[in-house]
């Protein structure tokens, strides 16, 4: 059964706010080939319409899907799927499909079907790639707005991350470099300014 419930699309910022490593997924146009890398280096850039940037190395199999289809998933892992993370991030979509290989399992996304991950994972968003063709011939970086957004209810309550003792293995994960990752720690609640 699954957790995930839609995320307004005024909210979708909040998933990548705090700088999780996701899973960027992707297709090919005639939905044929498909593909998953990790990324550590994403951020959201506008509000309305949610707008997301994101650092895809000009060299990947990520890229070539992405520019094939117009568009790409941010999937959001949890701490369970470290390893997982790990491995499309060592590998290449060139050479295989990851998705068979490691046996992982998609879910069609609703608006472009995009292939989504929600076993393990925290959050999706589906996006629609922005073409820039200087910043794309300049940089590594794409950009996407964001069509569609859910989360799993037991960690993204009401709109807000909701990390506890009980949802460890949702939480998120944050690089350090050659497979090392922090996950969660302690919550700090600041205290209302005024
Ligand atoms: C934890 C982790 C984070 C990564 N972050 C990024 C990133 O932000 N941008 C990027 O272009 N590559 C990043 N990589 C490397 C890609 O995931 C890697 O080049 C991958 O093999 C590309 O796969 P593909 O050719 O199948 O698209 C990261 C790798 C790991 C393991």
């Amino acid at each position: 059964m699954s957790h995930f419930q839609p995320v307004a699309l005024e909210h979708a910022s909040r998933l990548i706010n705090h700088g999780p490593t996701v899973l960027v997924t992707s297709r090919s146009r005639d939905g044929t080939r498909r593909n998953i890398m990790a990324a550590a280096w994403s951020m959201p850039v506008e509000f309305t319409p949610p707008r997301i940037a994101i650092v895809i190395d000009k060299k990947t199999f990520t890229r070539e899907l992405l520019k094939d289809s117009g568009s790409f998933g941010i999937c959001i892992p949890g701490a369970a799927l470290a390893n997982l993370t790990y491995s499309v991030g060592s590998s290449t979509g060139f050479e295989d499909d990851k998705f068979a290989r490691l046996g992982i399992k998609a879910v069609a996304g609703p608006v472009l079907g995009v292939p989504l991950l929600e076993a393990g994972c925290s959050a999706w968003l589906e996006c629609r790639w922005i073409p820039e063709a200087h910043t794309e011939e300049a940089y590594d970086t794409c950009f996407g707005e964001v069509v569609a957004a859910a989360a799993d209810e037991r960690i993204f309550v009401r709109g807000r991350w909701s990390f506890r003792d009980d949802n460890r293995a949702l939480q998120t994960l944050h690089h350090l470099g050659a497979g090392n990752f922090v996950c969660g720690g302690e919550v700090i609640h600041a205290r209302a300014p005024g």
